[in-house]
């Protein structure tokens, strides 16, 4: 006879999907906190609540980014090689008012021409890896040659060559699942990009002027770093969750398909994706100088403060849980607690005009082509790379055999989930100690102040 207890444990094993995975997430967590051993302080909070986000993010004395932080070791490690000089971490200054000029001018450019880019870059990279009449694809890998191929565009002017999109995809790739501690780092992989950076920075192949107070070894960094890494991960994160989105919320998918001009409900949606799932989880910056908060709180220098993007945008909205893009019908994303592209007076990403734009041309392609269908979870950090089913719009499949994939997505989800998130509190804590160990920020600023900067007597502006 089968005892109580045996039948007890069998269940405590086969539900293990459903419970054990968030509790993994919610114990990642704390190691981090653990590790990294930051007094950081995690906004909204009550000390600054929603009310008061916005203000004490944009305030002039939280405009320290790496130096002083535990923090930043962890991305630096993640963002290597040359962090030091990857725009997101540059301190502010000189150096990085020459950078954060040149990422606008490589990014600049008439709308209708972004667009396009991005629509032709969309289309050939669909018919070259989805043939057939279906196709099971992972969103997030599905987009990366695309955002390869247009980011080579705007930096070199020219078509991207195979090679170079290889290199560039496997550099994203291994930073973002590192990122999400689903794979570790494989810095030879990242440094055959480099050298090929290296060698077109060197033959003088790169279409703008390069920040002319960086080394040669320093703006071929820069250009891996923002473009090449920063670039391609965002874009495809973001177009993985608008297009996750899509494929769950079929009400919605139909409305873009049936009318895609119209860019303004288009935009919602991408508003409504981007407050979900914004793709930054906490920008951190150190204060500078004291922050008065009120008569009796002060955040004082050297403080490292979070904005956590979630947090602020689940605030001030009606059922701030539930994907609803008609909700920017009745509210103006201004007006609203919504900053998917950060703060304007601090630090703001670049692309921000860019990337709605061309995400549009991007998601239309699809659309044009296949519907979407998926069952799978969709969390902020998304893991999984977003599984889901593409189906030729002129070529439908039957219900039953929608049905059937369908119930194999959500299964499949489910398992991997167990599995990815014992590996990420595993590979997680060992990146975490590595880094720590590396402590690749922290040594950086040690030899800054213990050396003043040399400077080139030729080029003032420039370090020998
Ligand atoms: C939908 C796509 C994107 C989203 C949602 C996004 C979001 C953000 C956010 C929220 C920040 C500010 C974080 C902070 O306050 O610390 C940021 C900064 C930044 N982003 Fe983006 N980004 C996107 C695409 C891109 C692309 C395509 C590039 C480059 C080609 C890029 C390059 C940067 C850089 C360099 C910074 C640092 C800015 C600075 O510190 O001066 N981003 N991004």
């Amino acid at each position: 006879m089968v005892s109580v207890a045996k039948v007890a444990v069998a269940c405590a094993v086969l539900s293990t999907p459903y419970w054990l995975p968030n509790r993994v997430v919610a114990l990642r967590g704390k190691v981090f906190a653990r590790v990294n051993g930051d007094s950081a302080m995690t906004f909204p909070n009550d000390l600054v609540g929603a009310d008061r986000f916005e203000e004490i993010y944009s305030h002039p004395a939280a405009n320290g980014r790496s130096r002083g932080a535990g923090l930043s070791d962890l991305f630096w490690y993640w963002l290597s090689p040359g962090p030091e000089v990857h725009q997101e971490h540059l301190e502010a200054g000189p150096r990085y008012d020459d950078v954060a000029r040149c990422t606008l001018r490589i990014l600049s450019g008439p709308s209708a021409e972004l667009s396009a880019a991005a629509a032709r870059r969309t289309a050939s990279v669909l018919d070259e890896l989805v043939a057939g009449r279906a196709a099971l694809v992972r969103l997030r890998d599905l987009m990366m040659p695309v955002w390869a191929e247009f980011l080579y565009g705007l930096v070199f002017r020219e078509p991207c060559p195979p090679e170079a999109r290889r290199l560039i995809v496997g550099h994203a790739r291994d930073v973002v699942t590192s990122l999400k501690c689903t794979g570790p780092r494989h810095l030879a992989r990242r440094a055959r990009l480099t050298r090929y950076l290296e060698r077109r920075v060197r033959a003088g192949e790169v279409a703008h002027e390069l920040p002319s107070s960086l080394t040669l070894q320093e703006r071929v960094h820069y250009l891996q770093g923002t473009f090449f890494n920063t670039g391609v991960v965002q874009m495809s994160e973001a177009m993985a969750h608008v297009l996750l989105a899509l494929a769950r919320h079929h009400d919605v998918q139909e409305r873009v398909a049936a009318d895609p001009d119209d860019d303004r409900y288009l935009g919602h949606v991408l508003d409504e994706t981007f407050r979900m799932y914004p793709l930054f989880g906490i920008a951190h910056r150190i204060t500078t100088a004291d922050i008065e908060v009120d008569e009796r709180t002060t955040l004082p220098s050297g403080s490292v403060l979070c904005f956590s993007y979630p947090d602020y945008h689940a605030t001030g909205y009606a059922d701030p849980e539930v994907f609803d893009p008609s909700r920017w019908e009745r509210m103006s994303a201004r007006a609203a607690h919504h900053i998917p592209f950060g703060v304007a007076a601090n630090r703001p990403c670049p692309a921000w005009r860019l990337s709605p734009l061309v995400m549009r041309a991007a998601v239309r392609e699809v659309l044009a082509r296949f519907t979407l269908d998926s069952t799978v979870s969709h969390t902020r950090s998304i893991p999984h790379a977003a599984p889901c089913l593409l189906v030729r719009r002129d070529d439908p499949l039957p219900a039953h055999h929608v049905l059937l994939v369908r119930g194999f997505l959500r299964a499949r989800d489910r398992w991997e989930d167990l599995w990815r998130s014992l590996l990420q509190l595993g590979l997680g804590t060992w990146m975490v100690l590595d880094a720590r160990r590396a402590r690749l920020a922290g040594t950086y600023f040690d030899a800054q102040d213990a050396e003043p900067p040399q400077v080139c007597p030729a080029h003032p502006t420039r370090r020998a």
